[in-house]
């Protein structure tokens, strides 16, 4: 399927990030988070891009998870840089062939070597000159921009974002809208809400999820391919797109398959579906409870931990000691829970996330909703099945 346009939440947002909206605080930047798979990268790209574009700002976009392996920092360098080539123009890039190495443009020294770098420039003048030779205001949307506070280069380039925010905006010009998402609020929040954070003082604010409108236009195709099933339930179908997490492909895919001629359904599909959604539902918790299973009882332990305390979590106070020895049975050392949050951090896929400031968080915040469901019916911590025997700490 196409992407479902939203246009709506697109214009929406370009008038916040231009200083336009009457409330909020977007043109000093604008932070927005919704879990994974819900469609942000999608939003970003397909829908916030070219409303920007039209809008006459020169866009860069870079996603913090496209490789994992990469410094966030250098990623967010290259990103300026390649939009920056287009805009020296020729000189430079004559330059660069005929091999001279210097270059001025816009009264700073461009290194025409390190264009698709950005070391000889900072992040600050880099993005000045974007902004001077485009003419035009500049916007930088970061994509997993929490990945950018799991190492130092990250979060000075954050820093460096900030500061050229603050040169390069005066009240009433934005010429340069900065657009963060993240897939968990919770790290996205390390950006604004401690003292020391680079955006301290901004709200993070949840990006809204598929509606309405999107099941009214897949429920618009299927009716226009299928007219004997007209009406559609929509409500149903709005059910089990939630029960799927708002997430259009998990949505998209079993719809595929219940309205397949294979599935040689009797009776209506809509319900068909939410069955579908709610056996999804009951597969990721199921998922979740063996990974938690098959861990040591110090890791199911500082997991537990980290899982109950959310942002509070401090891995090695007294109280968390205390804790783990309650959890465990047996008294467990900083260098033993130290070990344990390494070993939830190198699993593949990793469980535990760690800033450059020793800060943690669980990697995937579903598993917080997981947690508190369990709670809430008395149903934590997760047992082994019989026969299964529990793991020891070695
Ligand atoms: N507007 C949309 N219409 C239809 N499908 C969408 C839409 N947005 C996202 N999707 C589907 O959901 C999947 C996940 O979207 P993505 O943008 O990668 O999510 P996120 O960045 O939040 O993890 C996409 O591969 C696409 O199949
Ligand atoms: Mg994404």
């Amino acid at each position: 399927m196409i992407a479902f346009p939203r246009t709506a939440l697109a214009q929406e947002l370009v008038a916040a990030l231009q200083g336009k909206a009457v409330l909020g605080d977007a043109h000093n930047g604008l932070f927005l988070a919704a879990p994974r798979r819900t469609g942000k990268s999608t939003f970003l790209q397909g829908d916030l891009r070219p409303a920007l574009q039209a809008a006459g700002v020169v866009v860069v976009y870079v996603d913090l998870w496209a490789d994992a392996r990469r410094d966030p920092g250098g990623l967010i360098a290259e990103a300026i840089a390649r939009a920056l080539e287009p805009q020296l123009g020729l000189v430079a890039r004559t330059a660069k062939k005929a091999g001279v190495d210097k270059v001025k443009v816009g009264g700073l020294e461009v290194d025409t070597r390190k264009i698709g770098t950005v070391d000889g420039l900072t992040l600050t003048d880099a993005l000045r000159l974007l902004h001077e030779r485009a003419g035009k205001p500049v916007a930088l949307i970061i994509d997993e921009a929490q990945h950018a506070l799991t190492s130092e280069a990250g979060e000075a380039a954050m820093t460096a974002l900030k500061s050229a925010r603050d040169q390069l905006n005066q009240p009433g010009v934005v010429n340069l809208m900065l657009v963060m998402s993240g897939s968990d609020r919770d790290k996205l929040l390390r950006l604004v809400n401690t003292a020391g954070a680079p955006f301290y003082g901004s709200q993070v604010q949840r990006m809204p999820p598929l509606g309405p409108d999107f099941i009214a236009h897949v429920a618009a195709l299927i009716e226009a391919q299928r007219p004997e099933l007209k009406p559609l339930d929509q409500n149903l179908l709005h059910r089990a797109f939630e029960t799927f997490g708002f997430r259009p492909q998990f949505f998209m895919a079993a719809l595929g398959q219940v309205l397949s001629p294979l599935a040689a359904l009797t009776e209506r599909f809509e319900p068909a579906l939410l069955e579908a959604a709610k056996h999804q539902q009951a597969q990721d918790e199921t998922q979740m409870e063996s990974e938690y299973l098959g861990l040591k009882p110090t890791e199911q332990a500082v997991l537990w931990r980290l899982l109950a305390q959310g942002p509070r979590f401090r891995p090695y106070d007294a109280e968390a000691l205390r804790f783990y020895r309650d959890k465990t049975g047996h008294p467990v050392s900083v260098a033993q829970a130290q070990k344990a949050l390494e070993a939830l951090r190198q699993r593949m896929p990793a469980l535990v996330w760690k800033s450059a400031r020793g800060e943690y968080a669980v990697e995937d915040a579903a598993m917080h909703r997981w947690f508190e469901a369990r709670m809430a019916a008395r149903d934590w911590p997760p047992s082994p099945p019989q026969g299964m025997l529990p793991l020891e700490d070695e």
